[in-house]
């Protein structure tokens, strides 16, 4: 546990507007009676739409750990203010969710709330799920109770104080929380509803894809404009991905046509090149189970969203460039092409064809070339001649940072400079 002055400090400040957040505000809670039913279902109709949203949803990415069991939990978070356990959401009565009414579950997943009254942390994205429909939130939960009940109870949170304090959360959620079901807009299309309520409320892309403040909430003015995201590679130790903007703009999603989106949920590949890195989990666990109507549906939402521009890249000098320019050729020509074109058997295009390539945030394009890009296959059928190496012990820093600029600087890319302290906060 770190304490200095200054946390101590701030943990009186936020001890105080507890008090004041707890006078001012009483959590909304559904009661008994206020569920909104516009359909009735039989009891299998409903399993079976709650396991198809459940899936939407991509609930097991969070809830189940690699060698755990379907949806028991335990999976870890980080976060800037310690780490936090996903908890088992199988129907077991004692560990899970086999106590709970459909009163209990609305108010989670709407509210962020346990049936106790505690306040749930937004690492749970129920700031998506609230905007899910009463039907649809409780068709999830038919379908997860009848799912195998497991008994284990994730490890205990750690996170420093204050914020090991879970009423704490009731002043976040006055600042960034707005509990409510998703709003049709009249102005747009069936077509457009169904996809910004299957992305917003549902897949919560935006959870990765958009950048957050010192807080930890998602900064609503600059929408899916790129994020970051950690994910645990080993024990206590996590790699930052960038994730890119998915706005309209020329280094974002206006890089891709429709097609070449609905390609990529649906079988993790497009013309261009093959899903790698945290998209498998998102693509493989939930979209490209989805009907091809609604993986339309929510390409006509996404190819929507309004430009989040991203800052001016400035050019780098001719030296880092020729630098670049030589290992890129010895190391990566052979199977991306000197033109950077690519070539459909051995390696996708970097030229203006990839938004990792061209994200402000490096991350993961350093990410692809320290590690390798690990691709979706298994299940998948391989794509591509042989899999690209790992670069990780073959270059150094200064000599990953000058390839990733040459790349990102030639062929129309105009993308940013990579430093060798950014290839080295990746190792
Ligand atoms: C991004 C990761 C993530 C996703 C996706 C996710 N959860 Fe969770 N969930 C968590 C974490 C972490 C917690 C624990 C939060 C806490 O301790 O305050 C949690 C808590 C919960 C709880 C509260 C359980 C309790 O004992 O209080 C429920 C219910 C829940 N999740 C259901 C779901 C459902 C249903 C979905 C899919 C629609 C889902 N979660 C998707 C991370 C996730
Ligand atoms: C768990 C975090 C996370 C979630 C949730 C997520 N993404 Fe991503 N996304 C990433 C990261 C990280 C990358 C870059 C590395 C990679 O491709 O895995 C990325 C890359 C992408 C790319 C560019 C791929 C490329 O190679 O150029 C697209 C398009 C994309 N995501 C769309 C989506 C959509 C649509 C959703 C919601 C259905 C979504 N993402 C949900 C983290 C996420
Ligand atoms: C053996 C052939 C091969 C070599 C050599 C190679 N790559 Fe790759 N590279 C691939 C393949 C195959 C992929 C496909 C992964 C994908 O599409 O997701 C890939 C993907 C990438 C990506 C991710 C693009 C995306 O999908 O968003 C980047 C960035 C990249 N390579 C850079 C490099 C750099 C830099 C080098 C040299 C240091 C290099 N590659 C050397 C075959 C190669």
């Amino acid at each position: 546990m770190i304490l200095n002055i200054r946390n101590i400090a701030l943990a009186l400040l936020l001890v105080l507007l507890v008090s004041a957040s707890v006078i001012l505000w009483r959590v909304p809670v559904i009661e008994a009676g206020a569920i909104v039913h516009s359909e009735d279902l039989s009891p299998g109709e409903l399993v079976a739409r709650g396991e198809y949203l459940v899936t939407a949803g991509n609930c097991a990415s969070c809830h189940t750990t690699q060698d755990g069991a379907f949806m028991s939990g335990g999976l870890p978070f980080r976060t800037p203010f310690g780490t936090i356990y996903s908890t088992n959401i199988t129907p077991d009565p004692l560990t899970g969710i086999g106590n709970w009414s459909d009163i209990d579950f609305l108010n989670s997943l709407r509210h962020g709330v346990r049936p106790d009254g505690d306040h749930l942390y937004p690492a749970f994205p129920y700031t998506a799920y609230t905007k899910a429909s009463d039907d649809d939130i409780l068709a999830m939960f038919a379908y997860l109770k009848s799912i195998k009940p497991v008994r284990i109870s994730p490890p205990q949170n750690d996170l420093i104080f204050p914020f090991n304090y879970r009423p704490l959360m009731a002043f976040w959620k006055l600042l960034y929380f707005q509990p409510g079901v998703y709003e049709v807009r009249e102005d747009q299309s069936e077509q457009w509803n169904r996809g910004a309520y299957l992305v917003e409320a549902l897949a919560h892309c935006s959870a990765c894809h958009s950048p957050r403040n010192s807080l930890g909430a998602e900064r609503a003015a600059a929408h899916m404009g790129g994020g970051e995201f950690l994910d645990l590679v080993a024990r206590h130790h996590y790699r930052p991905w960038s994730a890119p903007n998915l706005s309209a703009t020329e280094r974002g999603l206006a890089l891709w046509s429709e097609q070449d989106l609905a390609d990529y949920l649906k079988t993790a590949r497009n013309d261009m090149l093959e899903s790698f890195g945290p998209m498998n989990e998102v693509i493989i666990n939930s979209t490209r189970y989805l009907e091809a109507q609604d993986i339309g549906a929510m390409v006509t939402y996404l190819k929507s969203l309004e430009a989040v521009p991203e800052r001016e890249a400035t050019a780098p000098g001719p030296e880092i460039m020729g630098r670049g320019r030589t290992i890129y050729n010895l190391h990566c020509g052979t199977c991306h092409l000197p033109t950077g074109e690519g070539d459909p058997d051995m390696a996708p295009r970097l030229d203006r064809g990839s938004l990792v390539v061209q994200d402000e945030n490096p991350a993961s394009m350093i990410n692809a070339i320290l590690y390798g890009p690990h691709l979706p296959s298994p299940p998948l059928q391989p794509k591509w001649r042989e899999p690209m190496e790992d670069f990780q012990y073959l270059l150094d820093d200064e000599e990953v940072a000058a390839a990733a600029t040459f790349i990102r600087h030639s062929w129309g890319n105009a993308s940013g400079m990579v430093t060798a302290d950014q290839v080295a906060r990746q190792r």
